[in-house]
């Protein structure tokens, strides 16, 4: 995730392109930049953190030039820094660019033996040297783009401006969105729509593969095999505000359906299908330290904390470590045991969480190798780890965390192969049987969103509930957690998951006629389907609404309960992923059925960076 704009006209443009980041800013804010072009001459302004330090510094440098290009970044590949924001340039040639490079590291070995020095840390600052590569061998700019971007495997969104062609800007993309405003002698670029609508309502989507040479007079758009094709002209209708949303009416609506894409953007340039590994950028653990490590500890909050006790199935499963889950409160308030042989995992979306990041220095201090799993490159807890991974899954702007979560999940499942290949607790074989699995995951969630209609019909049923309890057994119980946890996060339901064993031992006594129980029970035997069967009989013997998450084929609970809601089958340890969403869509629903205000609700915040 991050934004691009490009402008061509005959206005200075640095100023058309920081009001157009500011819309963009949602997609990422760890540093910005622009890169204009005036009588044959380059200007590159970037700036970390926040836009504003760029506007700042575009208002002191005034860079001159009636077009170029600008950037808002969520960093992937190297931290946030003023090195590594874009536009990145070479030669004359600038480049922004939204998505990752899997190949980058093989085309900067080459390039490096052909006599390149790069300057930054990022996968983005190849495409700069290759397309100076290409002008040098006597193409022109679209020529050169389009030659270099077939030496690249990845993803990208790609706009480019260049010295000695300083009247065109050339974008291309590859399942990186990208979009054209048209408008009087100025044309526009732009990841997203919200950046384009002060100035034009006029909107052309590009397709895979396309290319679109930019001028202030019209565009031209190419397909991927270079003809020229007409794409449809959309006059959007939208306001600012429901653009940024992509149309959903809260982003935590769009974020739940970012998920196809966001799980794809964790999987990408890591699954070594052929070797049955996993490959993470920067790990420094060797065969030997994993060997010896004793124990696992996981140490998060909230959804984080869930999705550790989801990753505890899994590693202890697929790598044979024992895993503790922590809560970061609690720990970090102890005496805990640790030692040189432990590795101690903080899970964060925002990376800044106060009381993960203080257990996490704890455990640290006491010897254990520290790994962060966040979602944000940077931040506090990837600048404590010694290893950090990051889960890619864009910025998340609802308070109620959904895509962080999923993401998470497929970090951890992987993780677990990665350290069950290094044990020798898992052959190659297996380890490929897994990362087969996981590249099935995005089209799962695809299947599973559709599940929205029926969600719907039971949140219209039971939003005027006063309590929920969700129940799961096995790696449903995390599931059965975050089910709970986000109903009462924004729609302030009373609502509490348990494990299926645990139901007699307290919220049995709960149940009446005005109960709804929601009952996780895909047909696995590691969630223990018949047990959780046996759940779903004590709650309707005591006169309980009966919600089951159930497999498609499912008929045995489907003829049990009062509401069911059909997902695919997924095996047990996956589950989770695909278990979760149906719960996140019913959080949404009721409390959007009952009027709260869903991105924000009461009390909380996104980051709790306070004891
Ligand atoms: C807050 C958020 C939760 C999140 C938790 C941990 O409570 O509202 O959604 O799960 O913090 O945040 P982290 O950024 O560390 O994952």
């Amino acid at each position: 995730m991050c934004g691009i704009v490009g402008y061509v006209g005959d206005k200075e443009s640095a100023p058309i392109l920081v009001s157009g980041l500011k819309k963009l800013e949602y997609r990422g804010y760890d540093s910005a930049g622009v890169a204009v072009v005036s009588r044959n001459t380059l200007n590159v302004v970037r700036a970390t953190g926040k836009l504003r330090n760029l506007e700042n510094r575009v208002s002191q440098e005034e860079p001159k030039g009636t077009i170029g290009i600008g950037h808002t970044r969520w960093a992937t590949h190297g931290r946030p820094s003023d090195e590594n924001a874009h536009p990145h340039s070479y030669k004359g040639v600038a480049v922004v660019h939204n998505g990752i490079i899997e190949n980058h590291l093989a085309l900067k070995a080459e390039l490096r033996a052909r006599g390149h020095h790069f300057s930054s840390e990022t996968d983005t600052e190849v495409f700069a040297h290759l397309i100076s590569d290409e002008l040098d061998s006597g193409r022109d700019l679209p020529e050169a783009v389009r030659q270099a971007i077939k030496q690249v495997k990845g993803t990208y969104a790609l706009a480019v401006v260049c010295s000695s062609d300083p009247n065109r800007i050339v974008c291309t993309k590859d399942a990186s969105p990208m979009v054209l405003g048209l408008g009087e002698g100025q044309n526009f670029v732009a990841s997203d729509v919200p950046a384009l609508l002060e100035h034009t309502r006029d909107i052309v989507y590009m397709e895979e593969g396309d290319l679109a040479v930019v001028t202030a007079q019209g565009v031209a758009l190419y397909n991927r095999q270079g003809q020229l094709v007409n794409r449809p002209t959309r006059r959007i209708d939208w306001t600012p505000m429901m653009a940024e949303k992509g149309g959903h009416k809260h982003f935590m609506h769009k974020e739940i359906w970012e998920q196809p894409r966001a799980v794809a953007d964790t999987l990408r340039g890591r699954m070594l299908l052929s070797e049955g590994d996993v490959h993470f950028e920067g790990w420094s653990l060797s065969p030997e330290k994993v060997r010896a490590l004793s124990k696992v500890t996981i140490l998060a909050c909230g959804t984080s904390w869930h999705s550790g006790i989801a990753g505890k199935h899994m590693i202890e499963s697929l790598a044979r470590i024992p895993v503790e889950v922590e809560l970061a409160s609690e720990f970090r308030y102890r005496d805990p045991i640790v030692d040189s042989t432990h590795l101690a995992i903080a899970i964060s979306q925002s990376g800044e969480t106060a009381d993960t990041l203080a257990a996490f220095k704890e455990a640290k201090g006491r010897g254990a190798t520290a790994m962060a799993i966040c979602n944000v490159m940077g931040s506090a807890m990837t600048r404590e780890a010694d290893i950090s991974v990051l889960t890619n899954a864009g910025p998340e702007i609802g308070v109620a965390s959904t895509k962080a979560f999923t993401t998470q999940l497929v970090t951890l499942y992987m993780l677990a192969v990665k350290l069950g290949r290094m044990r020798g607790t898992l052959t190659v074989q297996q380890a490929q049987e897994h990362l087969t699995r996981l590249t099935e995951v995005p089209k799962m969630i695809e299947e599973v969103l559709k599940c929205e209609t029926s969600v719907k019909r039971v949140a219209r049923d039971f939003m005027s509930s006063q309590d929920f309890l969700f129940l799961g057994r096995g790696p449903m119980h995390p599931v059965a957690l975050e089910g709970a946890l986000k109903l009462k996060e924004i729609s302030y339901i009373h609502a509490e998951g348990y494990a299926g064993g645990e139901m007699k031992h307290g919220p049995i006594a709960l149940i009446d006629e005005k109960m709804p129980v929601v009952v996780i029970a895909p047909k696995q035997p590691h969630v223990a389907y018949e047990k959780i069967i046996g759940n779903i009989e004590e709650v309707r013997a005591r006169g309980g609404k009966v919600i089951a998450i159930i497999d498609e084929d499912d008929t045995h609970v489907a003829s049990l309960a009062d509401d069911v809601i059909r997902i695919p089958p997924a095996c047990a340890l996956l589950a989770p992923v695909v278990a979760t969403i149906p719960l996140q869509l019913l959080a949404y629903h009721v409390a959007e059925m009952r009027g709260n205000d869903v991105d924000q609700p009461r009390n909380l915040a996104k980051s709790v960076t306070v004891e």
